[in-house]
């Protein structure tokens, strides 16, 4: 009986030993018998509760999705491993992607796990250091374009349409159903999904999959409802909230440096149908966020993903998020990618001397009695 009992439970929950979003999902994603089983242990990501941020914020229940912590430091790796393991499955040996950096370091990593060749096109000036480092050391063939990311990837779309090769951007179907599966973490580890998830939005791939994670789960049962979802973008590329494509976008936010986004559409429905808005943050904002969520809760993310902090703080004051409401942040990269903007060009510490006498003094200590 006891037996019987524990083979039921676990037939029907996951396997603590599976790791990886194909084997922990896969009765909600598109594989098959045929499909690889690709993996970097990609997904289950800390849900951090952080209280002092809500303080900040003014909200009383705020919890952190931190997407740093997947291997290339970024969200995209959930929607990278099914796109690529569905690429092998289609026979392909070449992937591509256009990317502000994030997309080109998982495309690299999950292509040179899988033994293919990943091509890389990348405006010029604008990638962060870590993300073109990462880009490198997996091999991809990195290729700058005297362009923005919208005239790369349209550029990226064109070489997929005619030649042998695959796209990788969240164009592909295979990418949004992968990053489906945050919602799901989301929903599985408080037990319902949040009222609240704001995020930053730049071609519009990830909203789009968080709403139809979230429906996903509910159809499913698993939840009981769809949360209102603040979409941020940077005040110099906001097409989203102005309604119109933005011919130069520039941010601090490199990776949501976008002005027009290849998801608008599904974007906007998620955004709308949801209740909430696409709101515009300042660089200045958006900086304040990235500094804050460090200070006050040991979380390093990269300025992208503060958007959505700064987005829920504005949300909060002007009365579209109640301070009542249960919230989550998805903070969709990790800080060490973009080291030039933590360290100041101004930073040049004072060289102290080795000696214990000379810091207890310096740093004002109290000597034990
Ligand atoms: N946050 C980060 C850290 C990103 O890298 C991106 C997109 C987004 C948010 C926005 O997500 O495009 O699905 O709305 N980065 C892409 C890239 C464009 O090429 O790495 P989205």
């Amino acid at each position: 009986m006891q037996s019987a009992t524990s083979e039921v439970t676990r037939s029907s929950t996951t396997p603590r030993t599976a790791r990886g979003v194909l084997a922990r999902y896969a009765e909600f994603l598109p594989l098959t018998a045929a499909t690889p089983a690709l993996s970097l242990a990609e997904g289950d990501t800390p849900l951090l509760a952080a209280p002092r941020l809500a303080k900040w914020i003014g909200v009383d229940d705020l919890h952190l999705k931190y997407e740093g912590a997947n291997p290339s430091g970024s969200f995209k790796d959930r929607g990278m491993v099914v796109a690529v393991a569905k690429a092998i499955e289609a026979g392909s040996t070449t992937i591509i992607c256009a990317s502000t950096g994030n997309t080109s370091a998982s495309a690299a990593a999950y292509a040179a796990r899988a033994g293919i060749e990943a091509v890389v096109l990348l405006p010029a000036g604008k990638v962060a250091r870590g993300k073109l480092a990462q880009a490198i050391m997996a091999g991809a063939t990195v290729i700058t374009l005297d362009g923005n990311f919208d005239q790369a990837l349209s550029v990226a779309r064109d070489l997929a349409r005619d030649y042998r090769v695959a796209l990788v951007n969240s164009v592909n179907p295979h990418r949004i159903a992968g990053q489906t599966t945050a919602a799901f973490e989301v929903c599985d580890v408080l037990g319902d999904a949040p009222e609240v998830v704001a995020l930053p939005v730049g071609n519009g791939g990830n909203v789009t999959a968080y709403s139809e994670g979230f429906r996903i789960y509910r159809d499913a049962n698993r939840s009981t409802r769809m949360p209102m979802f603040i979409g941020a973008q940077a005040a110099g590329a906001a097409p989203l909230v102005h309604g119109a494509p933005v011919a130069n976008p520039e941010t601090v936010a490199t990776a949501i440096r976008i002005g027009n986004p290849a998801s608008w559409k599904s974007a906007v429905n998620a955004v709308t149908s949801s209740g909430g808005e696409f709101s515009a943050v300042t660089d200045d904002e958006i900086l304040e966020s990235y500094h804050k969520v460090a200070e006050l809760e040991g979380v390093f993310c990269e300025p992208a993903s503060a958007a959505g902090i700064a987005a829920l703080r504005i949300a909060v004051r002007n009365g579209r998020v109640a301070p009542g409401m249960r919230a989550v942040c998805v903070l969709t990269g990790n800080g060490l990618k973009d080291p030039d903007r933590a360290v100041p060009e101004s930073f040049a510490p004072a060289i102290l001397p080795a000696d214990a006498a000379e810091l207890a003094r310096q740093l004002h200590l109290t000597r034990l009695s």
